[in-house]
């Protein structure tokens, strides 16, 4: 079994895999939603704190698991730098006390892992992956390789989601909030544009839609519940639009070769982002993947899902040659 720990933003996570038949024993995690949501995003000095005393609590539920451990895997990058700390350095401890290898598990990979948690791969495939630090369309040609093409300029979707909400004074993680509040508005009484939309760009941009959100805001003054829910849904329609019509330019020159497309990270949850896609993918004739709704967001079982196949290439790293590397890949 692999024992693998999930730390980089506001989840702590662990979970326990089986190597052989890929099934997961295991998988709990602690979200700390709930105490970031006051200051309308995750603080990361408080996030490392609340992961010091979650991780060892659901450790405890797992030990007795460690008999079988072969390996400990780990996300090592991209997230808040503090907060990775927190699992890499359980993860190297587990490594001395339990005499097993430490697997790096890069974060985005996971989220491209995540769909096949109860499946197997199926390889090659475009990937739009929407997070809280990433909006990018991939070209992937198996669990270890993909090709970026598309990135955002500046904020991630998911990122937009959150700040529309702390602007409306809805709470944090904005995404579902937003998205709830959509469901009651009227979707076109702001004419939001959409970003780089005459731009021949393949890029994503997210700032400028933020700041049209704002000024509608500004511009109304004292807002009622209703003109919230018409700002979430008019910005949601335009979000979405923004990266259906860039994957859509992708998919033009793609679709012939490939035929699958998925969705991950926490924003694949957003119901009108799968809808819309989904049509997108009829129109290219290509079969849409999903991970389960709790794989979506940050987890450990994705973490652990790539590190079996890494565990297969024995792709093992040193304890003192791990790096914690918050950077984000645009
Ligand atoms: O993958 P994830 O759990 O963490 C990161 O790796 O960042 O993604 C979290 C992001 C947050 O920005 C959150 O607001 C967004 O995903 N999100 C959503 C929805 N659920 C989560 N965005 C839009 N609609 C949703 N339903
Ligand atoms: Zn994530």
């Amino acid at each position: 079994m692999i024992l693998s720990i999930e730390s980089s933003c506001d989840d702590s996570s662990i979970a326990i895999t089986e190597i052989e038949t890929k099934k997961l024993l295991f998988h709990k995690k602690i979200s700390q939603e709930l105490q970031h949501s006051k200051y309308g995003g995750v603080v990361p000095e408080l996030a490392a704190r609340l992961h010091a005393e979650a991780l060892p609590k659901i450790l405890e539920e797992c030990k007795t698991y460690f008999d079988g451990i072969k390996a400990i895997a780990v996300t090592n990058e991209p997230g808040l730098s503090v907060t990775l700390v927190e699992g890499v350095t359980m993860a190297k401890a587990l490594c001395i006390a339990l005499d097993k290898p430490l697997i790096a598990v890069n974060h985005l990979k996971g989220h491209i892992s995540s769909l096949f948690i109860e499946k197997d791969g199926v390889f090659p495939m475009i990937t739009l992956l929407v997070s809280g630090g990433h909006t990018q369309v991939l070209n992937v040609k198996n669990f270890f390789e993909y090709e970026i093409l598309a990135s955002t300029l500046d904020d991630s979707f998911g990122e937009s989601f959150d700040k529309v909400a702390k602007m409306l004074g809805l709470g944090y993680p904005g995404g579902p909030i937003v998205e709830e509040y959509a469901k009651k508005g009227d979707e076109s009484r702001f004419a939001f544009t959409t970003p780089l939309y005459n731009s021949n760009r393949i890029a994503f941009s997210y700032s400028g839609l933020k700041n049209q959100v704002r000024l509608a805001i500004e511009s109304l003054g004292i807002l009622n519940e209703q003109d919230k829910a018409d700002i979430c849904a008019s910005f949601q329609k335009v979000a979405v639009a923004h990266l259906v019509h860039k994957t859509k330019k992708i998919l033009k020159e793609y679709s012939e070769d490939i035929s699958i497309f998925s969705i991950v990270g926490g924003a694949s949850a957003n119901e009108y982002l799968r809808r819309e896609i989904l049509s997108l993918c009829e129109e290219f004739n290509m079969e849409m993947i999903l991970a389960s709704l709790q794989y979506c967001s940050d987890n450990a079982a994705m973490i652990g899902r790539y590190a079996i196949e890494a565990y297969t290439f024995k792709d093992f790293v040193g304890l003192s040659d791990i790096k914690v590397n918050p950077k984000i890949i645009r």
